[in-house]
C-alpha cells in the first residue's frame, strides 16, 4: 500500500517521478505527490485522485529539480486530500511514506506541544518534523533519520530530501519493502523494482533497518548498527510490457485472457511428478498436518487446497485467515507439521506476521508467491514461484489460477509420495493438469454469454453465489470477485447453508449463481437450488455439461464450462465468474483495474 519513488539525476527528474508513480499505482490511488528540490528549495506538487492528475500538474507546472520523490498514495489515516497527499513537509525536509507509524499519536502531541506546526491528519508527518527537530540539534541528516528511526513505532519505508543535502536522497527500511538502484542516468529508490524497469538492470533490495544514501552515481547502504554492507542484487527486467493492455480494455480482461499461458508455463516449470515437493522445507513423508494461511483470494485458494490435501493425499488440512491467525493464541507446535503461505504479492502484511510467528514457533513454511523478489519469498524456509506474471489489476486473477495450479500439483505430488496413489488416479489427475491450458482457453469462449449474463447484473443490488464441497471456495471467489469490481454486495454460502439462515436472503428475482458440476454432490446441490428456485431465485448454473442438464429446469440462465476431471472442476469454474466480475464492473462503468478503496499490495494490517 502507497508507492514511494525517489530519483536524482544530472537533469529533471519530474517526468521520471510520475512514471515511476504509474508502475506503483496499483499500490493505492487516492492521491500522488511529488517534491524536489529546485533552486535550493523545496517545492511539493500534489493532487487528489490517480496519478494521471498529478502528471497534469506537473506538465503544466515543470518541476525543475534534479532530485525529488514521490508518493502513490492508500489512505490510512485522514481522507484523501491535497492537505494529506505525500510527501509531507518540515522546514527543509521532505518525506514519502509507506506503512504505518503506530505511535503517531503521541508524537504528535509531543511536536505540538513543542511548537511544531503539524499541518495534515497523517501519520506520516510526525517524520519530517522529527527529522527536522533532529537536525537542528546538530545532526546530519543521516543521523538525524536513524534518531527517528528509533523514535518511530510500526511498520514502514520512508524516502526522503533535505535542502541541506540537495544531491542526495535517503531511503530507510523498517517492515515495508524497499529497493535502491544505480542506472546510466542517475540513482533511484522504490517500493518495488518493476517501477525502475528501463532505468536499470539491478537493484539493491534493502532490509529491516537498513538506511539508503542514493546519489547520481553511487549508493551507500548501512545497516542498523551503521556499518556498510552489501544487500542481494536483483534483476530488473527491461521494458514495461507488463504495462501494456495488449489490446485489450483493461488489464483485469488481459489477464483473464493470460491464464493459459499461465498454465502452459507451470506445466512447464513444474510438469510430472515429484518436481513441487522437492520445494518443500520437510519430506512429504513426514508431513502430519498442512496449515494454510492467505488473506482475500488467495485464502480461497487455500480453500480449495484443503480438500485437495485432505482426499488425494489423506493428510490434515486447515485453512486460516492471516489476519485472525497471527493474534490468536495456538498450542505448541507439533512434529509434522508443514505452514504453506499464500501470497501473490508476497508483502501481505498479515501473511507476513503469520511467517514471523511461525518462524519463530520452529513450524517449517513454504511461501508460495508471484512476486519473487517479495518479503515472504525471502524470509520463508522455502518458496515456489506462482509464475503467473506481473497481475496489474486490483482483482486478482490468474495469480490465483497459479496458486490452484501449483497447490493442485503439490496435493497430487504429496499423495504420490506418501501414499504411493493408485496409479491411475495419480494419472488421471495429472492428466487433467497437463490439459489445463486447452481447458482454460475452452472455458474462456463463453465470454459473450457472460456478458449477456453480466447485463442481467446491471441494475442488481445483492447476488448470491452457491455450491458445494471443492466449488464452495469457488463461490466465495466469485462473490469476492463481484464485489470488489462493481460494488455490488455479493456472497457466497454452502449450498447446505442455505436453510439455516441465508435463505431468508431469498425473494422473487433474487440473483443466485449456482455451481454445479457432474460428481458425488451434484444431486444434494441440485437440491438446494431447487428449494431456492421455488422461492423466486433467479438462478443461472455455472457447471459443465452434466451439471446444467440436471437443472435445466430451474435455471434461467446457464454457462458451461468444458467437462473436465472433477479434480480440477474447480480451477476452471472460476473462469466464467472472472467474466461475469468484470463484465458487470464495466457495464456498470466502473474502475475495473482500480476499484475504489483497494490496492494491489495489502502491506499494512
Ligand atoms: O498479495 P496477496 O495474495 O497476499 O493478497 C491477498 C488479498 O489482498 C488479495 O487476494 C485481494 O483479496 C484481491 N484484491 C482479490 O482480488
Amino acid at each position: 500500500m502507497c508507492g514511494i519513488f525517489g530519483a536524482v539525476a544530472g537533469a529533471p527528474v519530474a517526468d521520471t517521478l510520475v512514471e515511476g508513480l504509474r508502475r506503483l499505482e496499483y499500490r493505492g490511488y487516492d492521491s500522488a505527490g511529488v517534491a524536489t528540490i529546485e533552486s535550493g528549495g523545496l517545492r511539493r506538487l500534489c493532487a487528489v485522485g490517480r496519478v494521471g492528475s498529478l502528471a497534469e500538474r506537473v506538465a503544466t507546472e515543470h518541476p525543475a529539480g534534479n532530485i525529488g520523490i514521490a508518493h502513490t498514495r492508500w489512505a490510512t489515516h485522514g481522507k484523501p486530500s491535497e492537505r494529506n497527499s505525500h510527501p509531507h513537509m518540515a522546514p527543509g525536509v521532505a518525506v514519502v511514506h509507506n506503512g504505518i507509524v503506530e505511535n503517531h499519536r503521541a508524537l504528535r502531541s509531543e511536536l505540538s506541544a513543542a511548537g511544531c506546526a503539524l499541518r495534515s491528519d497523517t501519520d506520516t508527518e510526525v517524520i519530517p518534523w522529527l527529522v527536522a527537530r533532529n537536525m537542528a540539534a546538530g545532526n546530519s541528516v543521516e543521523d538525524a533519520l536513524r534518531t527517528t528511526d528509533r523514535t518511530l513505532e510500526g511498520s514502514y519505508a520512508v524516502a526522503a530530501l533535505h535542502e541541506r543535502d540537495p544531491d542526495t536522497l535517503y531511503g530507510l527500511r523498517r517492515g515495508s519493502p524497499l529497493v535502491a538502484a544505480i542506472g546510466p542516468q542517475g540513482g533511484y529508490l522504490a517500493s518495488d523494482a518493476n517501477a525502475l524497469a528501463g532505468l536499470v538492470t539491478q537493484a539493491v533490495c534493502l532490509e529491516d533497518g537498513d538506511l539508503a544514501e542514493v546519489h547520481r552515481d553511487r549508493l551507500v547502504v548501512r545497516d542498523a548498527e551503521g556499518a556498510t554492507v552489501d544487500r542481494r542484487l536483483i534483476a530488473v527486467e527491461h521494458g514495461t510490457s507488463s504495462l501494456d493492455l495488449g489490446g485489450h480494455a483493461h488489464y483485469m480482461l488481459k489477464e483473464i485472457y493470460d491464464q493459459p499461458r499461465v498454465a502452459a508455463l507451470i506445466n512447464d516449470c513444474y510438469g510430472g511428478i515429484g518436481v513441487l515437493s522437492n520445494f518443500l522445507p520437510v519430506a512429504p513423508a513426514h508431513i502430519r498436518r498442512i496449515t494454510m494461511i492467505a488473506c482475500g483470494t488467495s485464502f480461497y485458494a487455500a480453500s480449495v487446497a484443503k480438500r485437495w490435501f485432505e482426499s488425494l493425499a489423506g493428510i490434515r488440512a486447515d485453512v486460516e485467515i492471516a489476519s485472525e491467525y497471527r493474534y490468536r493464541p495456538l498450542p505448541p507446535a507439533e512434529p509434522g507439521e508443514l505452514a504453506i503461505l499464500i501470497s501473490q504479492s508476497g508483502e501481505t502484511a498479515d501473511t507476513l506476521a503469520c511467517l514471523k510467528r511461525l518462524k519463530e514457533a520452529g513450524t517449517p513454511t513454504l511461501g508460495l508467491v508471484n512476486v519473487v523478489h517479495s518479503t515472504l519469498a525471502r524470509e520463508a524456509d522455502s518458496f515456489v514461484p506462482l509464475h503467473a506474471g506481473v497481475e496489474n489489476g486490483v482483482a486478482s486473477t490468474k495469480a490465483f489460477i497459479a496458486q490452484l495450479l501449483v497447490l493442485a500439483r503439490l496435493a497430487v505430488d504429496i499423495a504420490d509420495r506418501r501414499r504411493g496413489l493408485r496409479q491411475d488416479h495419480v494419472l488421471s489427475c495429472l492428466r487433467a493438469l497437463e490439459q489445463m491450458p486447452n481447458t482454460i482457453t475452452a472455458a474462456l469462449h463463453n465470454e459473450s454469454a457472460v456478458q449477456a449474463l453480466a447485463e442481467t447484473f446491471r441494475d442488481a443490488r445483492s447476488a448470491l453465489f452457491v455450491a458445494r464441497g471443492p466449488l464452495f471456495p469457488i463461490a466465495l471467489e466469485g462473490a469476492l470477485k463481484l464485489k470488489e469490481t462493481s460494488y455490488i454486495h455479493a456472497e457466497g454460502f454452502a449450498a447446505g447453508e442455505l436453510k439455516h439462515g441465508p435463505i431468508a436472503l431469498v425473494e422473487d428475482g433474487t440473483p443466485v449463481v449456482a455451481l454445479a458440476c457432474s460428481g458425488d454432490l451434484l444431486d444434494k446441490t441440485g437440491s438446494n437450488i431447487r428449494e431456492i428456485a421455488a422461492r423466486g431465485a433467479r438462478i443461472t448454473v455455472v457447471g459443465d455439461r452434466g451439471g446444467i442438464l440436471s437443472l435445466m429446469d430451474v435455471a434461467v440462465g446457464a454457462l458451461t464450462i468444458p467437462n473436465c476431471e472433477e479434480f480440477v472442476q474447480p480451477i476452471v469454474s472460476v473462469l466464467p465468474l472472472q467474466l461475469l466480475a468484470y463484465h458487470a464492473a464495466v457495464q456498470r462503468g466502473l474502475d475495473v483495474d482500480r476499484p475504489r478503496n483497494l490496492a494491489k499490495s495489502v502491506t499494512v494490517e
